[in-house]
């Protein structure tokens, strides 16, 4: 009875939270099912990848993920890219060094550069920083369910544009639905068909801007998989420690109660 009760309690919850993040918070930020999201997600490791190279020939013209070394690219759980991709994509890139006063080719340990372009901002944490969606009354109930929508204010801005443009202080600005403030100064990166993908694989504006934001997602937490992993192991001993203690106590208290 009382497990019911609470039982339809949080379910209760659970749709309210739901029901009124659709309402209320969310803007113009639609949810996305990806497949990192919930207690057993993943990184879809083709995904990623797609995602690397459509911010390799797209965003990377602007932005810089100047937190992240190539190095990681190799990382299981990630982009999983075999060492010898690893050190080829790295080569494809230059670093200055400042051994040489020269710029050189990157090595896996060298990181991805800082932004090239005025007023972009590096990307490397962007899909933690932002968030989708707010919690309904400040209960953040929302992480819980579909997380803090970081990746999904990424995909909503690459996908919010209206079109209209007006000059302001001599800087063209893109009216975007997804941007606090209607108006953005990064002109709209993605288009159908930008990217080609081998093996081929959807490539519209809406799947480009997916695949980027679980890429960025993944610079952004790319242990995530390993924390949900040690997170369920966690619980699962609690659980088992717990059951034990029961017995254990049980089996301490049983003279003593026997007496009375
Ligand atoms: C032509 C340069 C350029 C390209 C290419 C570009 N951006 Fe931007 N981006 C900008 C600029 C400039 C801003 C800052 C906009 C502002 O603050 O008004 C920005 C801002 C952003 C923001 C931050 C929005 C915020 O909330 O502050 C995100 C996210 C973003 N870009 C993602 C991307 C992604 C993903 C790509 C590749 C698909 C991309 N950008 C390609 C120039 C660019």
């Amino acid at each position: 009875m009382f497990k019911k009760t609470i039982l339809s309690a949080c379910m209760a919850l659970g749709i309210a939270a739901t029901g009124y993040a659709a309402e209320h918070g969310e803007g113009n930020v639609e949810d996305i099912a990806f497949s990192f999201e919930g207690v057993f997600g993943k990184y879809d490791q083709a995904q990623l990848q797609r995602g690397l190279q459509v911010y390799t020939e797209v965003c990377s013209n602007c932005h810089g993920l100047n937190l992240v070394a190539y190095r990681t690219l190799g990382d299981e759980g990630g982009v999983g890219l075999p060492e010898d991709q690893v050190k080829a994509y790295a080569a494809q890139h230059e670093v200055y060094d400042p051994e040489k006063d020269d710029m050189r080719p990157a090595i896996p340990s060298d990181k991805f550069g800082d932004s090239q372009y005025d007023g972009a901002p590096d990307l490397s944490l962007m899909a933690k920083a932002r968030k989708g969606f707010e919690g309904p009354y400040g209960l953040a109930l929302n992480p819980l369910f579909r997380g803090v929508g970081g990746p999904e204010y990424i995909v909503a801005i690459l996908n919010g544009y209206t079109g209209e443009e007006k000059e302001q202080a001599g800087t063209v600005l893109y009216e975007n639905t997804a941007f606090p403030g209607g108006w953005i100064a990064m002109p709209p990166p993605l288009s159908d068909e930008l990217v080609e993908f081998e093996p081929a694989a959807p490539n519209d504006q809406k799947s480009l801007s997916e695949d980027v934001a679980s890429f960025l997602m993944w610079t952004a937490e790319p242990k995530l998989v390993q924390r949900k992993k040690a997170g369920l192991v966690a619980v699962i001993f609690l659980t088992f420690l717990a059951v034990m203690l029961y017995l254990t106590n049980k089996k301490l208290w049983a003279k003593a109660k026997r007496k009375d």
